[in-house]
């Protein structure tokens, strides 16, 4: 493969050849997942954690794990030498003498890219800050194509806070490349998507529509991506409060939806898909983070330029 030795910051850095490369090599771990479990021996992943996870991590080490390699890292900066003040920079170099690749989420935007920068070894972008979460969306994405196929002629609604979630920002930025997909923009005025992502919907000609009414969209949707609002991104608790259930989608808001609609959701998720939804076919949310672990599965031997049998690919 291609992409031996290459980091993912951003969801456009993988061509779209690559992602279907990915997408195919996942399918084929879903299918015969055993066939995979020495392909890492040998090999060290390190998690670098500045704020919390729970999908994020445990998918990218048990991907690890189920691919017969090992794993190191934190998951409370403040057990590191994070807390004595060590720079993102000094920390990388130093977890590079140990591991192979490093998966790093942080607060701050743009904080992966001065990971990958300083490093020769792959770096994978977990999340930084409200800007870029590239693994949730190949989680995304896999979890449509294994289900309709393909991406393009989608229209694909987003639900939530669309100012601050970043795995919204990452979605709608790969979407861009596939041929008539359609997003709708669902969301409290407030919390809008920020100016560069409509920009970027702008220049690549891309058909989208903002409106703040979930009913009216409903009924034209293929995929509903709903997401929390991010509380820890808020300037202040009372703006938090007032905005946090906008929506609540319930069987009611899907009684007029498409038989074939895709509800996803990256989670956590606290009040804004009624528990009521899970049993709905129309919800995949459960099985898009099962997904999550097969796609960063390929993307670490990917990265790693192995083979199944554990040999590097030339
Ligand atoms: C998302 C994140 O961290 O941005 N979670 C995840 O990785 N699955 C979404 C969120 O926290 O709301």
């Amino acid at each position: 493969m291609e992409l031996k030795g290459r980091s993912l910051i951003e969801p456009l850095d993988f061509s779209p050849e690559e992602m279907d490369m990915l997408f195919d090599l996942a399918g084929q771990i879903i299918q015969n997942p055993d066939d995979y479990a020495d392909a890492c021996k040998g090999k060290l992943l390190a998690t670098l954690f500045y704020e919390p996870s729970t999908r994020t991590r445990f998918s990218f080490e048990a991907a690890m794990l189920r691919l017969g390699g090992q794993i190191i890292g934190f998951s409370e900066p403040g057990s590191s030498s994070v807390s004595k003040g060590e720079s993102i920079a000094d920390t990388i170099r130093t977890v590079e003498c140990y591991a192979d690749l490093a998966v790093i989420r942080h607060p701050k935007e743009g904080s992966a890219t001065v990971a990958a920068r300083n490093v020769e070894m792959p770096v994978i972008n977990a999340g930084d800050g409200g800007h870029h979460h590239p693994t949730q969306t190949l989680t995304d994405l896999l979890t449509i194509r294994l289900e309709k196929g393909g991406f393009e002629n989608l229209t694909v609604g987003f639900c939530g806070d669309l100012k601050f979630g970043r795995t919204v920002h990452s979605f709608i930025r790969a979407l861009l490349r596939y041929k008539g997909v359609k997003i709708i923009l669902v969301s409290p005025d407030e919390l809008r998507v920020p100016e560069y992502v409509r920009a970027d919907m702008v220049s690549a000609g891309m058909e989208f529509v903002e409106t703040t009414n979930i009913q009216e969209v409903m009924p034209g949707l293929d995929v509903l991506y709903v997401t929390r609002v991010q509380r820890e991104r808020f300037f202040n608790e009372e703006d938090y409060i007032r905005l946090k259930d906008s929506y609540i989608i319930d069987l009611a808001k899907i009684k007029n939806a498409k038989k074939e609609l895709m509800i996803l959701h990256p989670l956590p998720r606290v009040n804004e898909i009624s528990p009521e939804v899970d049993a709905d076919p129309r919800a995949f949310y459960f099985k898009q983070a099962k997904n999550g672990m097969f796609v960063r599965m390929a993307l670490i031997m990917a990265l790693l330029g192995v083979t199944k049998e554990g040999e590097s690919c030339k």
